[in-house]
Order: C-alpha cells, then sequence, then structure tokens
C-alpha cells in the first residue's frame, strides 16, 4: 500500500528508532547552542517526512477523538518532520531521498517551514555523503547524520567520508537481518560484494566462515568451508569496524525485532568530533538504554 503523504513501514520498533534521534537532536542542539558552529540535520534516507501508521495500532482508543488526534499526531512524523521541529533548531536542514514522488512530498513539507534552511536533494546517497563530506567546510560546522535505509544500502566508503570529517555525529540503522542473509550458509552463495561494500574490507569472511577438514574411510581428505557466525558475532564486527575510524562509538546499541522476534535491524551510534566525542557518547548511550 502506497499513500504519497506517508510510508508504511516498521512497528513499534519505528517509534523507539524515532524517539532515540529525535531526544538525541535535542540535547545535540542544546549542547552546542553557545558554540560558534553552524548546525547541519542531514537525513540521507529522508522519506516523506510523514509516515502512515496502520489504525489497528491505536484501533481501541479510536472512538475517543482526543485520542485519535494524540495517537495519530504522535505516531504519524518520520524523521525529516520530528527533526524540523527539534528545539532548539538546526541552522540548516539536508534531505537526501531517490524517489521523485517523495521528492516532491518533502518540498511541501520545506514549505511548511518557510523559516528554515531546507535543502532537498534527490540523489543516491552514498554519492551525496561522500562527495558532501569531502567538500562542507568543517572548521565552521557541526552535523548529525542519519542513515535510516530500507535494507543494506549504506556504504562502508559512505561510513568512511563521514568519520573522517571529525565533525559528524551519526546514527546508523544496521540492516542486521538482511546481511545475515546475505551471508548464506552455502559458501558459493554469499554475496560476497555487497557484503564487501557494507564492511569495506573481506575480511568478513575469515570472521565468518570456519574450515574443517573432513576425511572419509579411504583416507580422502576434504575441506569444507561452513557458516560460523550468529547476529551478535556480525553485530560486534561492525562496532569494531565503526570504532577504527570515528572518536567514538557507543558499545550500547539497540536491536530491533519484527513480529516473529527475529533480529531485523540494529542501531548504532557513533560520533565524530574528538572532543565532543565523550558527551555525544554519553548522551547517545543513556537514549539507547532508556527508550
Ligand atoms: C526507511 S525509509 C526512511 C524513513 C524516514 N527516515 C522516516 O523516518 O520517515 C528509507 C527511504 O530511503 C529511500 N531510499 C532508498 N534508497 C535510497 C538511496 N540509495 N539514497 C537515498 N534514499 C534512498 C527510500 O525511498 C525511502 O524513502
Amino acid at each position: 500500500m502506497k499513500d504519497l503523504t506517508g510510508q508504511l513501514f516498521g512497528g513499534n520498533w519505528t517509534e523507539k528508532k524515532l524517539e532515540i534521534l529525535r531526544k538525541y537532536l535535542e540535547s545535540y542542539n542544546i549542547a552546542l547552542k553557545n558554540q560558534p558552529f553552524e548546525r547541519v540535520y542531514i537525513d540521507a534516507f529522508a522519506g516523506t517526512g510523514y509516515r502512515q501508521q496502520r489504525s489497528h495500532l491505536y484501533g481501541n482508543f479510536a472512538i475517543f477523538e482526543e485520542f485519535k488526534k494524540d495517537e495519530s499526531e504522535k505516531f504519524l512524523k518520520g524523521s525529516a518532520k520530528l527533526a524540523l521541529e527539534v528545539n532548539p533548531p538546526f541552522h540548516k536542514y539536508i534531505f537526501i531521498e531517490t524517489d521523485g514522488e517523495k521528492i516532491a512530498e518533502l518540498e511541501k513539507l520545506k514549505n511548511e517551514h518557510p523559516e528554515k534552511k531546507i535543502e532537498i536533494i534527490q540523489s543516491d546517497a552514498n554519492e551525496f555523503i561522500q562527495s558532501y563530506c569531502g567538500k562542507e567546510d568543517w572548521a565552521n560546522n557541526r552535523a548529525v547524520l542519519f542513515l535510516d535505509p530500507f535494507a543494506t544500502e549504506v556504504e562502508w566508503l559512505s561510513i568512511e567520508a563521514v568519520a573522517k570529517t571529525k565533525c559528524i555525529d551519526v546514527w546508523i540503522l544496521f540492516p542486521l537481518m538482511a546481511v545475515n542473509r546475505l551471508l548464506a550458509k552455502d559458501p558459493q552463495k554469499v554475496f560476497s560484494e555487497r557484503l564487501n561494500s557494507i564492511f569495506g574490507t573481506d575480511e568478513w569472511f575469515e570472521r565468518f566462515y570456519n574450515t574443517r577438514t573432513l576425511n572419509d574411510i579411504f583416507g580422502k581428505s576434504e575441506e569444507i568451508v561452513f557458516k560460523a557466525c550468529n547476529y551478535q558475532g556480525i553485530a560486534q564486527f561492525y562496532n569494531e569496524r565503526l570504532k577504527a575510524i570515528f572518536s567514538g562509538v557507543a558499545e550500547k546499541t539497540k536491536v530491533f525485532y519484527n513480529s516473529r522476534q527475529s533480529p531485523l535491524f540494529q542501531l548504532f551510534f557513533a560520533a565524530g568530533n574528538p572532543k565532543g566525542a565523550p558527551i555525544a557518547i554519553r548522551i547517545a548511550e543513556h537514549l539507547l538504554r532508556s527508550i
């Protein structure tokens, strides 16, 4: 089902994800409000600014008008809209999206906030980030980047470009279930290129696959390669990759599960600026623990 004013995705965990983001943006702007930097919010997978919530999620309360209104207003906002409402505000907002129809919705959102400096960019997020990070004036700017893809779109090259600025804090929704599927049980069927692009290395193979020698009764031996990793191991590897390039990485993360209790995504936080990292990590870990 598609609706131009919003999009259907996520479950209850979507609210948690957005609440963590919203609270972080608020704390970030409070913490930096007396600093001379221009604060930028970058939403690299921006969507439309709104989400369409299945009505049964607030069904029982829908008979009361006031509940209906509260629930719908609370649940319908997507990351872009929430970021625009954060107080104190950012100096600039950059919304990136590939889909033309969603871009049109973002333009409407921009018109709803004429007082705000908003750039809407129709582009692949990776392309934009890699070029923007190298061009922006990082002596005078600080940014928070939200990477909220549907699946495995985020390239390690983008993460590296972000870390290199030393001025961007980033929230990454890592597609745990999708990556686990790319790591096929049959080593012949592993999606190596995509995994290299996500992890920025091919070391995942050594980490996630083991070799065993099987001897048959005729004395012939055969090397068997088999998958030897779980969700925790995948997340641990990604965390180590982040730690190698960022000033700080939150040890605490949040796993989001689907209705069958299988891990879908894991939310990571990394801080870019060496001076700001300790406080940024403290705030992020508090939010990851308490929401
Ligand atoms: C999970 S949704 C984002 C939801 C949004 N953060 C929110 O809270 O409303 C992912 C979005 O990324 C867009 N998208 C997919 N691939 C992209 C890419 N390579 N670059 C930029 N946007 C992309 C999709 O069209 C979709 O709107």
